[in-house]
């Protein structure tokens, strides 16, 4: 978008005070995400939007930024508590100009509403995950409240408007290899634990055509691999246009078929939405990568049930058993909760004989985190804090043996990596990335940038491997110009 023309047009358009939108419009926009990859996925939406609505671009400081926008988490106390920590250090920065905006979304937003305007007074837009869409028409309003009383009201949308927003975001953009799609929204889980269906809502799942529109969208822009998303993105229930409803598996069968789309992850999934379809398309769809992240949250059947988990260890092991009959290499991940009420030590020790026999590659593990409103939240708990984090670091331990052991098992095999840039070490490296999600770093050429190529792995660093490039099936299929260079 080009500055003055386009700003005086945007001016034009919106029904805010022309004195507060000059400054505004054309300005820098710094975003903060916080939590998920859905989380993730929203701040890009919001980005594209305001870049179309107001000629915001997104900057890197607090100097540069005109607006600040907030994309928080409440999965856990601390992700929570981070947001107002954040928002104190805002303040001064407000009071410097008088048009700046600041803006809290997300789940933070979504549980606490008014309680953020209360904390901290000088916030102008609060709204949630399901409203983000509406957020060019709720900074105009703050500004315009703003200039006429002299002091702005906060506005605040954290409705749930069922799945308008998607219908609402500026048409997808990358400006990568690899992108994220949601496909769904919301949570109807109720895990007794979580906050996430009283935050983002029910399960609503996006129609497929219309999920097809966005991967065809990116596909041609040069995306190569997509990365369906969802908080239960294997529950995925699309309406098609023939009146049938289409599952995760069929959602995959179609988005393979879209040219230029090699490579197709998913997340996150429940076990109790993996289903034959699901697992057969292990089988079935070569475009599918060799990793699966499947939360368990706990090997102890008693804490699966205290936890509304609806199911047992043994049917979790047998679906990843079923997977691997079909990918025997299969990258495991998983999510674990430790000290969860009356969690005991033979709990403990139930969940870390699971680890041991299933053997996972890289895994996210927290100590549980009461959360206000959740049915967990009012369980009696006699277990001591440090004999959790006992438990938490004992878990740990056994987790990053199995990622290290994963990786040293890589050396000396072929990976097929999508390449996505150059490596942040040499400018005679490129990087990019192995099914199982590994960064590998290698000497190789700017233009393999958006192809595959196979690397020979000869080294096992802790958050990286090392190799050489042996075979370039794509040569001559680089697309650099879309990225950039
Ligand atoms: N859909 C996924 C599933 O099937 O479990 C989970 C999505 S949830 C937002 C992401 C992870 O956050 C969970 O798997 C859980 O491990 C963690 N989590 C959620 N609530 C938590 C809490 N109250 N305390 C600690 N960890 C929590
Ligand atoms: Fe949370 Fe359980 Fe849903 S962990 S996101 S309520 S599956």
């Amino acid at each position: 978008m080009t500055q003055t023309s386009s700003a005086e047009s945007l001016i034009n358009d919106l029904a805010i005070p022309t004195d507060l939108a000059k400054s505004l419009v054309g300005g820098g926009l710094l975003i903060k995400t916080y939590g998920c990859q859905m989380n993730e996925y929203d701040s890009e939406k919001m980005a594209n939007l305001l870049e179309n609505t107001h000629g915001l671009r997104l900057v890197d400081s607090a100097e540069e930024a005109d607006v600040v926008l907030m994309n928080t988490c409440s999965v856990r106390e601390k992700a929570q508590e981070k947001v107002f920590d954040e928002l104190g250090k805002w303040k001064k920065w407000k009071a410097e100009k008088p048009h700046r905006v600041i803006g809290v979304g997300g789940c933070v937003a979504s549980q606490e509403g008014k309680v953020i305007r209360k904390r901290a007074p000088y916030v102008d837009v609060i709204f949630g995950p399901q409203t983000l869409h509406r957020l060019p028409a709720m900074i105009n309003d703050a500004l315009g409240t703003r200039s006429v009383h002299g002091k702005a009201k906060a506005v605040i949308d954290i409705s749930f408007p069922e799945i308008e927003k998607f219908d609402h975001l500026a048409k997808p953009e990358s400006s990568g290899v690899s992108a994220f799609v949601s496909v769904m929204e919301g949570c109807s889980k109720y895990c007794t634990f979580c906050v996430v269906p009283y935050t983002r809502g029910e399960e609503v799942s996006r129609p497929f055509d219309d999920v097809l529109a966005e991967v065809r969208a990116l596909a041609a822009q040069g995306v190569r691999e997509v990365n369906l998303l969802g908080q239960n993105v294997n529950a995925y229930r699309g309406k098609m246009a023939d009146g049938d409803v289409a599952d995760l598996a069929l959602l995959m069968q179609a988005v393979r078929n879209i040219e230029g789309i090699d490579r197709i992850r998913f997340t996150t999934s429940h076990p109790n939405e993996m289903s034959n379809n699901i697992i057969n398309a292990y089988a079935e769809l070569p475009e599918l990568v060799s990793h699966l992240h499947l939360p368990i949250q706990s090997g102890s059947d008693r804490i699966l049930a205290l936890m509304k988990r609806n199911h047992l260890a043994l049917e979790y092991k047998s679906i990843i058993r079923k997977v691997r009959a079909h990918r025997p290499n299969l990258s495991l991940s998983g999510d674990f909760i430790i000290g969860f009420p009356g969690e005991t030590q033979a709990d403990f020790e139930a969940t870390m004989k699971l680890v041991e026999e299933l053997k996972y590659d890289r895994s996210f593990s927290f100590i549980y985190s009461p959360r206000p409103g959740t049915p967990a939240a009012s369980l009696p708990d006699d277990v001591p804090m440090d004999v959790k984090k006992q438990r938490l670091y004992a878990l740990q331990e056994l987790l990053n043996q199995q990622t290290l052991a994963h990786s040293e098992a890589l050396i000396g095999t072929v990976q097929r990596v999508l390449v996505e840039r150059l490596s942040r070490k040499s400018d005679r490296e490129m990087a990019g990335r192995t099914e199982c999600n590994r960064v590998v770093n290698f000497v190789g050429d700017i233009d393999m940038i958006g192809t595959f190529v196979d690397v020979k792995i000869h080294e096992a660093l802790t958050n990286s491997l090392r190799g050489e490039v042996v075979a370039t099936p794509e040569a001559g299929l680089a697309t650099p110009q879309f990225y950039g260079l």
